[in-house]
């Protein structure tokens, strides 16, 4: 038996449809709106940081090795490579903003979150990050590395 509403007020049935419509609008939300987050990259804000001066010694880095820095309010990534060369990246993975990392068994860079790879350039070349990394210039100077970005 169907309850019919009496006098504008709504009915049994009308409240279980809204109820339902509204649950599966709810769930379809829950969802699509992730799966849009994933597909659809948020725009990555610039660092105000031109310069940042690391208190490493370059002789210290060891080849193979990469390590986090703070660049202004990002994070950083200084590495050498096997060759011995030292270059830095925006630590700021162009997919959904994770840090990114350097991984010694694959002698290039790593993002946890989506298994997005980078090559030692920075270039995007697996998973979902759609462009490079951001990459800084790299000086050596005495016991200290000066990290700023390019012109
Ligand atoms: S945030 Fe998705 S691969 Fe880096």
């Amino acid at each position: 038996m169907i309850e019919e509403g009496c006098g504008g007020k709504p009915s049994r049935r009308k409240f279980i449809n809204w109820f339902l419509n509204t649950a599966a609008g709810a769930f379809l939300l829950s969802v699509f709106y992730p799966i849009s987050r994933y597909l659809i990259p948020p725009p990555v804000g610039e660092s105000t940081a031109a310069t940042v001066t690391l208190p490493t010694n370059p002789t210290e880095v060891k080849p193979n090795s990469g390590q986090i820095f703070k660049f202004g309010n990002r994070p950083g990534l200084l590495i050498r490579t096997p060759t011995g060369e030292l270059r830095a990246f925006s630590a700021v993975c162009t997919h959904l903003a994770c840090t990114v990392q350097y991984r010694p068994d694959l002698s290039h860079i790593w993002c946890a979150c989506h298994n997005g790879h980078f090559d030692l350039n920075g270039i995007n070349i697996a998973g979902p990050p759609p462009r490079p990394l951001e990459q800084y210039v790299v000086q050596a100077r005495g016991k200290k590395i000066v990290i700023s970005k390019s012109a």
